[in-house]
């Protein structure tokens, strides 16, 4: 299937690696430019020219830390200086420290907040307005089902993702009328660097080894494995596209049916 995405220009937040290098692979190999963000300027920088090679198209690296509002409008400022305009936002730059209660300071809670609710919030509200006077766009935050159930394990990351999910869903009522459709796609336990931290991470809290956490984490998911990042990466470029054109405030899991947190099990 054609998903109509030739010629769009993309921007996607925290895209040197895991779900957001993928999207970034999958949305050039369909034809978009590309504007990355990321903080570390030499792991962006190679997977922007990894990703413009494999794909033959324009893919311009902008290091940024999403939890600074300044970086975040200049990295939509460069973006647009380089491309003309965005049609796709893709939000990725997010991590909530996981951990009980007790064990979790103001400083955890604050950290999650700051990137993982309002990085998504800095990134829409720098976007939205070109959006708005152009018509048109789509945004697609990632964010995860532990904002759709609850984690005694996940509390930080469910906190802002719920957040993440109830902004989403408010801001696509409000702006379908001018032609931009919001969404949020939401993964369970996906093969990445961060998923790594976190399985090492249960195994301290549990007192377990990482092979034992792994195997743990799997008593979850009723497809026995962890997602890979293109199987997230494909759902996103779906709702991005113009396929989904009657997409409108959907919160789509891509979880494998996980129902019960993996930390909790
Ligand atoms: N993996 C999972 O199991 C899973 C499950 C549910 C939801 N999610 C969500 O999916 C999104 C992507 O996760 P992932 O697993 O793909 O993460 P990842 O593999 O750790 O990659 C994170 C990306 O974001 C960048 N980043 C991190 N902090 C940033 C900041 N402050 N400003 C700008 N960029 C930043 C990283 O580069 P730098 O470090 O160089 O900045 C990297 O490019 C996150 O929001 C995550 O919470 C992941």
């Amino acid at each position: 299937m054609d998903l109509g995405l030739s010629g769009k220009v993309a921007l996607i937040t925290g895209a040197s690696k895991g779900i957001g290098l993928e999207t970034a692979r999958l949305l050039a190999a369909e034809g978009c430019d590309l504007a990355l963000t990321a903080r570390t300027a030499a792991d962006l920088e190679r997977a922007a020219s990894d990703v413009a090679a494999a794909s033959g198209r324009r893919v311009l690296p902008l290091t940024g830390d999403m939890s600074v509002t300044e970086d975040v409008e200049s990295c939509v400022r460069a973006a647009i200086a380089e491309f003309g305009h965005i049609d796709i936002l893709v939000t990725c730059a997010g991590s909530s420290p996981g951990g009980l209660l007790e064990d979790l300071g103001d400083e955890d809670w604050l950290a999650s907040l700051s990137l993982k609710f309002l990085g998504y919030v800095r990134s829409v509200r720098a976007v939205v307005g070109h959006m708005r006077e152009r018509g048109e766009g789509s945004i697609v935050l990632v964010v995860g089902n532990d904002g759709l159930k609850q984690s005694y394990w996940e509390l930080t990351a469910g906190a802002a993702n719920a957040a993440d999910i109830n902004f989403a869903s408010s801001i696509a009522e409000q702006y379908a009328p001018h032609g931009i459709r919001v969404n949020t796609v939401n993964p369970g336990p996906v093969a990445t660097d961060r998923w790594d931290g976190l399985e090492t991470a249960l195994a301290r809290d549990k007192g377990i080894d990482k092979d034992q956490a792994h195997r743990l984490a799997l008593r979850s998911l009723p497809l026995n494995r962890i997602c890979t990042p293109a199987e997230v990466a494909n759902v996103v470029a779906f709702t991005a596209s113009p396929r989904a054109s009657y997409l409108v405030g959907a919160n789509i899991p891509v979880d494998g049916a996980q129902r019960k947190a993996i930390m909790d099990t």
